[in-house]
């Protein structure tokens, strides 16, 4: 029976969800500015190293075209399926326009595919630990069969490519890979991704999650592979990469046919005309975007060195704009380090809800380098204190 056949949603275990039920994500910096946006200033007075937003402005050109038509753009229906956004992905990234599907952040399509592809008697790996919101969704929403591929901190959370394709052999109706990895911010290679997957029938379906494979530099992406591909998905989400986290925007990249059965459950207006329109230029301003990116490398780099000035050595060495770190067994535990760090405007996150063997960790967003700075001074006076 095709995904088209089958009740839409049927998967869903939880029928009355409440606010209880919903979906955990750790970052709480809009606790230090409230939710009711009354006080924007407040923003000044805190840092939020506990969500990984860029730490750099949108491209100059979104901020200058927003702002001449805001009022315009705030009251108008946007195009209704992102026609021209779609076109200008397909120019930049090199894909056919029917590769591509569009969403409000890579959360609106986690949530709209998922439950239509899986249902309670599914199977799905998962990397342990990854980005929390997939067992979320996995677990709470659909009830699928969870199996985990360990990542061991004393092999440094890397991927073991040998043992992840033994894994791969016992067929998955769904292998959800963040690449690079949240929250050990680590790589594996495009290349080897590619002779991993590259005939591999037994997963039904892969998901790739590249949210933050752009620090990387250029031609990263599997986009182009996934194309190509029968059963692999590459999710694009536009909101660390390109400064768009609060707009909203994200797309897929799969087959054209893969995409066309995903297109019936897609809703219109799936972007609003804000979002739209900043993706589309920030998709056309790469070169502003490359030059963040190197200089995002730079300031990781110096806040390596600021954390092991502080005694704190077990740093993963990320690749993208956040770094995960143990804290030694001499200093306080992670949660009194956060919640102390706070009282100072420093939001960090306690990523034990990331996986089942994080032991004491943190894992904190790469700033710009004043506010770096700011960060280390902050979490030296909490560690002395
Ligand atoms: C690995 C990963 N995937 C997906 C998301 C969701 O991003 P968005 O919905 O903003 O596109 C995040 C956000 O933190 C993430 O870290």
């Amino acid at each position: 029976m095709s995904s088209l056949d089958k009740s839409l949603y049927s998967g869903f275990v939880l029928n009355d969800l409440n606010n209880d039920f919903a979906c955990f994500h750790g970052g709480a910096f809009f606790e230090g500015i409230g939710v009711e946006f009354d006080n924007l200033k407040a923003k000044d007075n805190i840092i939020s190293a506990d969500v990984l937003d860029a730490w750099f402005s949108p491209a100059p050109k979104i901020d200058e075209i927003i702002n001449k038509d805001l009022e315009w753009i705030i009251r108008t229906s946007p195009p209704t399926h992102a026609e021209g956004l779609i076109k200008t992905i397909s120019e930049i990234r090199k894909v056919s326009q029917d590769s591509v599907l569009p969403g409000s952040g890579s959360s609106d399509l986690i949530f709209r595919i998922f439950p239509y592809w899986l249902n309670s008697s599914s199977k799905v790996l998962i990397l342990d630990p990854t980005y929390g919101e997939y067992t979320h969704i996995l677990k709470n929403v659909i009830g699928c069969k969870i199996e985990t591929f360990r990542l061991f901190r004393e092999e440094g959370y890397k991927v073991n490519i040998s043992k992840l394709a033994r894994k791969l052999k016992n067929k998955f109706d769904l292998f959800v890979w963040v690449n690079p990895n949240s929250p050990t911010g680590l790589y594996v290679d495009k290349e080897d991704i590619k002779r991993l997957l590259a005939d591999n029938q037994s997963c039904k379906r892969i998901w790739i999650d590249e949210t933050y494979i752009e620090y990387l530099g250029k031609d990263k992406s599997l986009e182009r592979f996934a194309e190509k591909s029968s059963n692999i998905y590459v999710c694009k989400s536009m909101s660390k990469v390109y400064a768009l986290s609060g707009v909203r925007a994200a797309y897929l990249c799969a087959s054209p046919f893969n995409i066309k059965e995903l297109r019936v459950i897609t809703p219109p207006w799936p972007i609003s005309l804000p979002a739209q329109i900043s993706a589309l230029y920030a998709l056309k301003q790469e070169s502003y975007y490359f030059n963040r990116y190197n200089e995002t490398n730079e300031l990781r780099k110096q806040l390596v060195l600021n954390l092991e000035g502080l005694g704190i050595n077990e740093i993963v060495p990320g690749v993208a704009n956040f770094l995960m770190f143990h804290v030694p067994r001499e200093f306080k535990s992670v949660s009194l380090i956060i919640k102390e760090c706070r009282k100072h405007g420093l939001y960090l996150r306690d990523i034990s809800t990331m996986g089942s063997c994080i032991d004491n960790a943190i894992r904190m967003a790469v700033k710009d380098s004043n506010t770096n700075k700011l960060m280390i001074q902050i979490l030296q006076k909490v560690l002395n204190s």
